[in-house]
């Protein structure tokens, strides 16, 4: 039987297997970062950090259904210090990126700076799209062309950006337009989807405390919006942006469809909340399954190559 093989690159960034965790989920201590290192997972992103450490919002502020999931953590985590820090007491021996989502453009800068200066960190994870900050700060997803100019002044790390779900054609036309004029390395796409609401009929109430229960959407509902989101930015992308797929994936075909769509390498939210760290196993043997029954022998044979009906 023909050997199958799911490694991935993105440059020259090489992941042993395509599939890895989404930032945010069991990604934030200590013990979770080292069970993510410790697994087969094909890479390690960390939780979205900040300067300075950060509680984050009220409880409850997860919430999950059968079809998906509700949050509205508000960033917590222990500050880019904490995970620099970490980062340089352990073997490495898979792509790393540092999750940043600064509450500003100035403090992005910082981050940013701070993550050049650590040889442990293969690529930064700029986030710009956490939608549960309680600020007034509008989400920088949604307006980025001086900010992303400024970075690469003097930016010199690996660097892909974190993108919320858009809706509209026009909208990821214009930020593919941005990013082709910059040496970005990747685009992650989506984050959840922001401002959702779940209703408890019996109590008649909202899920999570925060913001009165609107919070970000993941889990299977959003799977759609993230392949769509996915194939559009494939399609107007320069060629040498990659395209890491995130949103509603819970099996080795929903593996698949992104890739189709054109990722390359796909990370893991929901799903990895529900299930814990054998999901990494589980997802590579059903892809893998998949690829066998197809006959391909790489992610090559079919990435991005969705077809229309004619
Ligand atoms: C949080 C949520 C996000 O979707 C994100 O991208 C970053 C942070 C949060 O609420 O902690």
């Amino acid at each position: 039987m023909k050997k199958i093989d799911i490694s991935s690159n993105i440059n020259e960034i090489k992941f042993p297997l395509c599939i890895m965790n989404a930032s945010g989920v069991l990604c934030s201590t200590e013990r979770e970062l080292s069970n993510l290192l410790d697994s087969n997972s094909g890479g390690v992103v960390t939780k979205s950090c900040t300067y300075k450490p950060r509680k984050g919002n009220d409880l409850p502020r997860y919430f999950e259904w059968d079809g998906g999931s509700i949050n509205s953590m508000g960033l917590p985590n222990f500050g880019i210090k904490f995970y620099l820090d970490f980062l340089e007491k352990k073997k490495i021996n898979k792509p790393i990126f540092l999750s940043i989502s600064g509450c500003s453009s100035e403090e992005n800068y910082f981050l940013i700076q701070k993550a050049n200066e650590s040889s442990k960190v293969t690529a930064i994870e700029l986030n710009l799209s956490c939608p549960n900050l309680l600020e007034k700060e509008d989400m920088l997803g949604y307006k980025f062309h001086k900010f992303i100019e400024n970075i690469f002044k003097f930016n010199k790390k690996p660097l892909g950006i974190k993108f919320p779900p858009y809706f509209q054609d026009i909208h990821i036309k214009n930020v593919a337009f941005i990013l082709n004029q910059f040496p970005i390395f990747f685009v992650t796409c989506i984050n959840s989807l922001p401002n959702g609401l779940f209703v408890d009929i019996d109590k008649e109430s909202v899920v999570i405390q925060p913001k009165k229960g609107f919070g970000g959407i993941g889990g299977s509902i959003i799977k759609p919006f993230a392949l769509a989101n996915i194939h559009k930015f494939y399609t107007y992308l320069r060629k040498d942006i990659s395209i890491i797929g995130c949103g509603g994936i819970s099996s080795g075909r929903d593996i698949f469809e992104h890739i189709l769509c054109g990722a390359s390498v796909v990370q893991i939210g929901t799903q990895f909340m529900k299930e814990g760290i054998s999901v990494f196993e589980r997802l590579e043997k059903e892809l893998i399954f998949i690829l066998e029954k197809k006959n391909y022998s790489s992610l090559n044979n079919f990435r991005g190559k969705l077809k229309n009906i004619q």
